[in-house]
């Protein structure tokens, strides 16, 4: 090889790896930028609602806030006014109660008695039925309802679904 091939071959060698060097860097710097996939599953929650028990509460956590998933039985069913089956989530031949678990009042979380099928938020003495309804003030305003959809046996919170959207057109909750 002359001085000049030589010169000439490590003058592409020099680019090909800068090259190589660059697309690498490019790669990533744009995985850097993309988002993790687990934020890209933030703000939704999925939750299999198969697994529930009849008058057992569950606090689930859609955005960092509780959401209170209680699956009625038939009595609590049978116990409900035709105004309060209007918040009642039917998913398959199951029915449920899903609300934000927080007090309207000034967001405590308020505890589930079972026996008394009454939820007491011991903040300021707040108290809902099986509906969320607020049946002693001072909360202001039925339990909040997240916004979900029905997907099968599953229920995405986060998705608003038409279930969801006729809850808010009735005026059954505030958007959250
Ligand atoms: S925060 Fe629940 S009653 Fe005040």
């Amino acid at each position: 090889m002359t001085k000049t091939n030589r010169r000439a071959f490590m003058g592409k060698a020099f680019s090909a790896v800068a090259g190589v060097g660059a697309i690498a860097s490019l790669y990533a710097m744009k995985k850097s930028w993309d988002p993790l996939p687990s934020v890209k599953a933030a703000g939704f929650t999925t939750l299999d609602m198969s697994e529930y028990k009849g008058n057992e509460l569950v606090t689930e956590k859609w955005r960092g806030k509780p959401v209170f998933i209680l699956k009625y039985t038939p009595e609590m069913m049978a116990s409900l006014n035709d105004d309060q089956k209007t918040r009642v989530i039917q998913i398959g031949s199951d029915y449920f109660m899903v609300t934000l678990g927080l007090c309207t009042h000034l967001g405590c979380i308020p505890g589930y008695n079972p026996d008394e099928k009454s939820f007491l938020c011991a903040c300021h003495g707040g108290t809902f039925n099986v509906a969320g309804e607020v049946t002693k003030a001072p909360p202001p305003r039925d339990l909040d309802i997240p916004p979900f959809k029905i997907n099968g046996t599953t229920l995405v919170l986060g998705e608003e679904g038409d279930e969801y959207k006729k809850l808010l057109e009735d005026g059954k909750t505030l958007r959250v």
